[in-house]
C-alpha cells in the first residue's frame, strides 16, 4: 500500500524521461547548489557522514514542481565538489507514511545510522476535514542503515495516540540529541489551541521513548517545525522554524521564520529559559534547516533555499518542471551565544580566476553568472552592491537591506538593523544569492532570476577592498 512506491516511481520516471532533459536545459539551473533532478525539493533531511561519505537526503516530489507526495531524494559526496545523485532513499510505500515520508534526521552511533522521520497519513481523501484535529496521522518512524543506501524495515515508534492528548494532528520532524548517555528526541508540534511547542522524548536504547518534557514560549506562533537541538561552544541551541509570528519592523517578514534561541535547560529539574529568538537568515528564501556533526567535529547546516506556502508561485523554473534548492553547506560556530554561519571551507575548491581591486577602482571583471565576491570595508559607511540590475544590497549606516527588482518576481525588500558593516561575502549562482555579513553574523539567502546580461556594481562612501573569484560548478554523477 502506498501513494508512491519504488515501482510506481520507476515507472513514472521512465514515462517522463523527457522532463529531465527539459530541466537540464533550464538557464536558471544552479551550478554549485543542490537542486532536485526534476520536480520539487524542500527540507534537507537525514544529514550525516559515515565512512567519509556525506549523505544529503531531502524532501522530494519528483513529478510535481509545486510539491506533492514527498519521498526522500538522496545525494552523496566525499568532498562537496563531486556529488552523486542516487535513487530515492525512502518511498511513501507503507500504511504509516502513504501520504509522504516527511522530514526527519539521522543519528549515527557505533557505525550504525538511525533514521527517524515523520510518516504522513491523510485519513480522508478530501480536504474538508478539520485540518488540525482529525483526518491526519503523523507517525514517528525508525529504521537503521549501515551504509546510507539500504535500510532495515520501517518500524512505527509513535502515532497520534502516543502524543499528549492536547496535541493537534501536527507533530513532526524528529531530531535526536544525546546527553549523558541518554537520547532525547525533539519533535515540533501544534497543540489543540494552536500554540507551537517542542515535545521532548527520552530513551536509553533508541527504541522505547517516553515523554520527558514539553517546552514553549508565550505567544510564539501556532506551530514549530523542524526543531534541531544541539550543543555548541558549551551551550545548548534550539534552531527551529516557527509559523505564525507577527512581523515587527524588519523582523519576521517572511511567511514563516527560521531562527534559534539559546536554551538554558536543567535536565534534572527540567527548569528552562529561552534566550531571545534570533532569525538565522534575512533573505526571502530560507527555511527548515538541519545540522549534523561531521567526522571532523564540524557542525554543518543546510537549509532549504525556499519558503513554505510562499505566495509566489510564478518562479520561472516551474514551467521547466522543477523548483527550489538547498543553501550552500554552512559551518555553524557559536560566540557569545550568537550563531555565526560561514560556507564550509570545501567551497573554496570551486574558485577559479581571481580579481582584486580597491572599492574605488572596482570594475566588473565579467565573471558571468557564478562567482564569489568579498568586500572588506576600511570603515563602516553607506554602500550599495547591485547584481544584474535585479538585486541591491544597500546600507545606509543603520539598516542593511536587500531589495529586488523584476528578478525577485514580486518580492520587495528585507533588512536588518546593524551598527557597522565590516565585510560582505557574496555568493552569486545562476539564480541565487547568498550574502554573508560580518563574518557570518547574519546572512541573506534568496533566489533571483535575472534575464539580462550579468553585471555587478559597487558604490561606497568609504574605502575598502574587493576580491572576486569566478566559481566552477560542482560535478554531479548519476549513480
Ligand atoms: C517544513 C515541512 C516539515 C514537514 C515537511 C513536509 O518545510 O513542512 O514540517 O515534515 O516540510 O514536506
Amino acid at each position: 500500500m502506498g501513494n508512491m512506491t519504488k515501482e510506481m516511481y520507476e515507472q513514472r520516471m521512465e514515462q517522463e524521461k523527457a522532463k529531465r532533459e527539459i530541466v537540464k536545459s533550464d538557464p536558471n539551473r544552479l551550478r554549485f547548489h543542490l537542486q532536485p533532478p526534476v520536480g520539487w525539493l524542500n527540507d534537507p533531511n537525514g544529514l550525516c557522514q559515515v565512512d567519509g561519505v556525506y549523505h544529503i537526503y531531502y524532501q522530494y516530489s519528483p513529478f510535481e514542481p509545486l510539491g506533492g507526495t514527498k519521498l526522500w531524494g538522496h545525494y552523496t559526496t566525499k568532498d562537496f565538489v563531486h556529488f552523486k545523485d542516487h535513487e530515492p532513499f525512502l518511498y511513501a510505500d507503507w500504511r504509516y507514511d502513504e501520504r509522504g515520508v516527511y522530514s526527519g534526521s539521522a543519528f549515527v552511533e557505533d557505525g550504525m545510522i538511525h533514521f527517524f522521520y515523520t510518516g504522513n497519513v491523510k485519513l480522508f481523501d478530501r480536504d474538508d476535514y478539520d485540518y488540525c484535529n482529525n483526518g491526519r496521522e503523523q507517525n514517528t518512524i525508525h529504521m537503521t542503515s549501515k551504509d546510507g543506501f539500504s535500510h532495515t524495515e520501517k518500524e512505527l515508534v509513535m502515532t497520534n495516540s502516543d502524543y499528549p492528548a492536547d496535541m493537534s494532528t501536527h507533530v513532526r520532524d524528529p531530531k535526536i540529541f544525546k546527553k549523558d548517555g541518554a537520547y532525547y528526541m525533539v519533535l515540533g508540534a501544534r497543540d489543540v489551541d494552536s500554540h507551537g511547542l517542542l515535545l521532548m522524548y527520552r530513551s536509553t536504547d533508541l527504541k522505547d521513548w517516553t515523554l520527558f518534557d514539553r517546552l514553549t514560549m508565550p505567544d510564539f506562533g501556532y506551530m514549530w517545525e523542524c526543531p534541531d537541538l544541539f550543543e555548541l561552544d558549551g551551550e545548548l541551541f534550539l534552531v527551529f522554524s516557527p509559523q505564525g509570528l507577527e512581523a515587527k519592523g524588519w523582523d519576521n517578514r517572511n511567511v514563516y521564520q527560521t531562527g534559534y534561541c539559546r536554551l538554558d535547560y536543567d535536565f534534572d529539574t527540567k527548569e528552562y529559559a529561552f534566550s531571545l529568538f534570533q532569525e538565522l537568515d534575512r533573505g526571502f528564501d530560507y527555511y527548515a534547516p538541519q545540522s549534523f556533526l561531521d567526522e571532523q567535529g564540524r557542525r554543518i547546516q543546510f537549509g532549504w533555499m525556499g519558503m513554505g506556502d510562499a505566495p509566489y508561485t510564478n518562479a520561472p523554473t516551474i514551467e521547466r518542471g522543477w523548483q527550489h534548492a538547498l543553501t550552500l553547506p554552512r559551518e555553524l560556530r557559536a560566540k557569545d551565544g550568537h550563531l555565526y554561519q560561514t560556507p564550509i571551507v570545501e567551497i573554496e575548491q570551486l574558485r577559479q580566476e581571481k580579481y582584486e581591486s580597491s572599492i574605488a577602482d572596482f570594475a566588473d571583471p565579467g565573471f558571468g553568472k557564478s562567482y564569489e565576491m568579498i568586500v572588506t570595508f576600511a570603515q563602516s559607511a553607506p554602500f550599495s552592491i547591485t547584481v544584474d540590475d535585479e538585486a541591491t544590497l544597500a546600507y545606509d549606516g543603520s539598516v542593511l537591506r536587500l531589495m529586488m527588482n523584476e528578478g525577485g518576481y514580486g518580492r520587495d525588500e528585507r533588512g536588518i538593523e546593524i551598527d557597522a558593516v565590516k565585510n560582505i561575502r557574496l555568493f552569486k549562482d545562476t539564480s541565487s544569492l547568498e550574502i554573508f555579513v560580518n563574518d557570518g553574523w547574519t546572512v541573506f539567502s534568496s533566489r533571483v532570476y535575472s534575464t539580462g546580461e550579468p553585471s555587478v556594481r559597487i558604490e561606497a562612501q568609504g574605502e575598502g577592498t574587493v576580491t572576486m573569484y569566478a566559481l566552477d560548478s560542482i560535478e554531479m554523477e548519476n549513480a
